[in-house]
C-alpha cells in the first residue's frame, strides 16, 4: 500500500505542460496504441504548447483542459488531465503514471482518489467520467479500485488524438 508515501496532487501550471507533451511525443507506437492514441493525431509540440498558453489564459470555468500533477516525495511522477469539460456539470479525466517502473504499485489508485475531490471542487462537477480503452487493463482496474462505477462499453473515438476503439465508461458522482 502507498498510504505511508508522501503523495501530493497539485494544479498543473503552464511551466509543467511539457511533461504531458513530452509524455505523448516520446512514447513508442505500441504504448500509444495501448492508450488508444494515434501518433499521427498528436498536435505538434509547439502547436500543443500554444494551445495550452491560450487555455491557461482563460478563467477556469472556460478552460478546455484542466490538469493536475501527481507528486511523490516532491517529484512529479504522473498527471491527470480533464477534458470535455462542462463546467458545473461533468468532465472526463485521464490518468498517467510517467514511469513504467512506478506503475502497479498502488500509486495510480491513490492519486485518482486524491485528484477526484479537486476536479469536483474546481470544476464544480456533478459527475467525473473516465473512459479508457477497454483492453487497457490498468486504468480499468484502477478506476474500480478508486471507487468509480462502471457504466457501459461502446465503440467510439473518445478524443481528437484517439483512433476509433472500444472504450469503457466509468463514473464517480459528486459526494452528497
Ligand atoms: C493507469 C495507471 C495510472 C494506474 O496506475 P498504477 O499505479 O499502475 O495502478 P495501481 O498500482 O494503483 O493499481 C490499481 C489496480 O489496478 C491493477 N493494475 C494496475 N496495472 C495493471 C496491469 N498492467 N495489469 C493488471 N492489473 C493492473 C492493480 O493490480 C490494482 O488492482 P487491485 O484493485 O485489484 O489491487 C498506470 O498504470 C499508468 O500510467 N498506465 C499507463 C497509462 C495508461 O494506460 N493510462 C490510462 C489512459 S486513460
Amino acid at each position: 500500500m502507498t498510504t505511508e508515501r508522501d503523495l501530493i496532487v497539485r494544479e498543473m501550471q503552464l511551466v509543467d505542460v511539457d511533461m504531458r507533451i513530452d509524455y505523448f511525443h516520446n512514447a513508442s507506437d505500441d504504448y500509444l496504441r495501448t492508450l488508444g492514441v494515434d501518433r499521427a493525431l498528436l498536435p505538434a509540440r509547439e502547436a500543443w504548447h500554444v494551445f495550452y498558453e491560450e487555455d491557461y489564459a482563460r478563467p477556469v470555468r472556460e478552460r478546455v483542459n484542466y490538469s493536475l500533477v501527481w507528486e511523490l516525495d516532491g517529484r512529479a511522477v504522473g498527471f491527470s488531465s480533464a477534458d470535455h469539460i462542462v463546467f458545473g456539470k461533468q468532465a472526463f479525466m485521464h490518468l498517467h503514471v510517467l514511469s513504467p517502473t512506478q506503475r502497479r504499485d498502488g500509486l495510480g489508485a491513490d492519486f485518482v482518489k486524491a485528484s477526484a475531490p479537486i476536479f469536483f471542487q474546481t470544476l464544480e462537477l456533478e459527475h467525473l467520467f473516465c473512459e479508457p480503452n477497454a483492453f487497457n487493463v490498468a486504468p480499468n482496474r484502477t478506476l474500480q479500485r478508486a471507487g468509480f462505477r462502471y457504466l457501459f462499453t461502446h465503440e467510439t473515438s473518445p478524443g481528437p488524438m484517439n483512433f476509433p476503439q472500444v472504450t469503457t465508461r466509468w463514473v464517480l458522482d459528486r459526494p452528497a
